[in-house]
């Protein structure tokens, strides 16, 4: 199975994608927590990425969709997965679309975690991450179960830095100018489908697992 996860910032594309990966066996692949690592990192890519990042805008286009395509290149390049976050502009999916191509490896859906815009500052106001695990918790809603450490790894959660509130406002314009497109083009094909985000975590997963 290979699907791709649309949604706004804070919408539960990382949540839910975790818990198919597990339950479906798919590789979790997110651009935002590649970019993240390759800040952190200080790599090349990171310290072009970490203007981007930060303020809440869109890295290019050219170098998310190389860091995908690296991706795909390795022996070991995924053949069932769950992306989240990318692509997320019409001139990546276009572009990903000639990397599925190549591998043989078609999409079998496209699917919008709809949230409304009130809903994601509470929710990312409220996040902690695992930077070795990639878990999320939610100081209300998802809790961990020792306050500032991961249940699955044991390590110290923190708070992004694009998730101060102004940040969060940007991001969610962002998501707002490209996102029309971007439906469009997955519905053009046959392939998107659309589920409320606005259920707890487990009605949301269980509304995916049925349009499954
Ligand atoms: P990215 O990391 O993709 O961030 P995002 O799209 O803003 O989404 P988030 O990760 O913030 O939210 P999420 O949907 O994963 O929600 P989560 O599950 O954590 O991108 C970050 C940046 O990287 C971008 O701004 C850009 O600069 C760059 N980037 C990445 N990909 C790119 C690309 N393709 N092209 C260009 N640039 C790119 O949930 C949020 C919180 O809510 C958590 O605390 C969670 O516990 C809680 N929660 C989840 N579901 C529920 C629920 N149902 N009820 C209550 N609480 C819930
Ligand atoms: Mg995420
Ligand atoms: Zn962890």
């Amino acid at each position: 199975m290979r699907l791709i996860l649309i949604g706004p910032p804070g919408g539960g594309k990382g949540t839910q994608a975790k818990l198919l990966s597990q339950e479906y066996n798919l590789r979790h692949i997110s651009t935002g927590d590649i970019l993240r690592e390759a800040v952190r990192l200080g790599t090349p890519a990171g310290k072009k990425a970490q203007p981007f990042v930060t303020s809440g805008r869109l890295v290019p286009d050219d170098m998310v969709n190389e860091i995908v395509n690296e991706l795909f290149k390795r022996a070991d390049r995924p053949t069932d997965f769950v992306l989240d976050g990318y692509p997320r502009t019409v001139a990546q999916a276009k572009y990903f679309d000639t990397i599925l191509k190549k591998r043989k490896l078609p999409l079998t859906k496209a699917i919008l975690i709809d949230v409304p815009d009130e809903e994601i500052v509470r929710r990312l106001s409220g996040r902690w991450s695992c930077p070795a695990c990639k878990a999320t918790y939610h100081a209300e809603f998802n809790p961990s179960k020792t306050a500032g450490k991961c249940d699955a790894c044991g390590g110290p959660l923190i708070q992004r830095e694009d998730d101060k509130e102004a940040t969060v406002r940007r991001r969610l314009e962002v998501y707002h100018q490209n996102n029309a497109d971007l439906l469009d083009y997955f519905r053009a094909q046959g392939l998107l489908r659309e589920v409320s985000g606005a259920g707890d975590i487990q009605t949301v997963y269980a509304n995916l697992v049925r349009i499954l």
